[in-house]
């Protein structure tokens, strides 16, 4: 059992290979402290998780990336990309959920040879996470940089992406840095976070097409490493057509019909 912080929220693990946590808010007026008849504590659980987990990423990680950070760094027609973990987490789920995406990022970037990625703000709580469950220490692809994205690159060479931009991206150009929210949509939904942030440091700021090439989609807001796989990919030239119809989720466009279907029998 841990303590997360809060008054009286505590979490237990309920398994001791780590898979799955409660959480327990008992409230401000419990007489007693929460005592789970489990006879291993929450570090022997994520210990055992974590060692597990390495062993997965050594087998994975064998095939090394083919270029060097340096080299995909002094590559000037790179796509550079930053992924801006300067904001706060309010739970272990957001932090993991995060970290878990960066090293998504991690696996594009040893594919992709002509992609020049900075995790900017890369300290604190994502970065410890990144390292115990995650062994950041180890990802060679992508540079962690503890700098905020404003002292890593010229605010005239960053387009900061949010969904709710008002100016559409059309090209990806070389010269400039994308930058990505560090951001998953958990207790924060709806919120105009990452517009927020880049009007605060007046970067020029985009959205992606969705709505211009896939009006039927729902969901136009998209996790971490969707959004870097597109940008990978209208930098080799595909359309966006082609992109979004790789790697835009499909679920709801099999919904759909299966609605349509039910008012036609209505
Ligand atoms: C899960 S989204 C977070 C959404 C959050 N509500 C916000 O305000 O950014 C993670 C990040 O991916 C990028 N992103 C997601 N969907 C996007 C879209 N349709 N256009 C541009 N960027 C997008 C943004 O940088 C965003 O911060």
């Amino acid at each position: 059992m841990r303590a997360l912080g809060y008054e009286n929220v505590t979490e237990v693990s309920l398994c001791r290979f780590g898979k799955s946590f409660m959480t327990t808010a008992l409230g401000s007026t419990a007489t007693a402290p929460l005592e789970p008849s489990v006879a291993f504590t929450v570090e022997d659980a994520l210990a055992n998780a974590a060692g597990k987990s390495e062993k997965q990423w050594e087998k994975k990680s064998k095939k090394k990336s083919n270029v060097e950070l340096s080299e995909r760094f002094s590559n000037p027609d790179a796509l550079r990309v930053a992924v801006d973990v300067s904001y706060e987490q309010d739970s272990t789920r957001a932090r993991r959920s995060v970290a878990k995406q960066l090293c998504e990022c991690v696996g594009i970037a040893h594919r992709e040879d002509a992609l020049a990625m900075t995790y900017c703000d890369f300290s604190g709580p994502i970065a410890e996470e990144s390292r115990e469950f995650f062994f950041s220490d180890r990802w060679s692809s992508v540079k962690m940089d503890p700098r905020s994205v404003e002292e890593a690159f010229d605010a005239r060479d960053v387009v900061y992406m949010s969904p709710d931009a008002s100016e559409v991206l059309d090209e990806v150009d070389a010269s400039k840095v994308y930058v990505v929210g560090g951001i998953v949509d958990l207790a924060t939904r709806g919120m105009r976070t990452s517009l927020t942030r880049a009007n605060a440091s007046s970067f020029r700021c985009a959205r992606l097409p969705i709505r211009e090439h896939r009006p039927e989609q729902t969901h136009t807001v998209l996790n971490i490493d969707a959004v870097v796989k597109i940008l990978c990919g209208r930098h080799r030239g595909e359309s966006w057509d082609d992109v979004f119809d790789r790697e835009l989720p499909k679920r709801q466009a099999a919904e759909r019909p299966k609605r349509e279907r039910r008012e036609r029998l209505a």
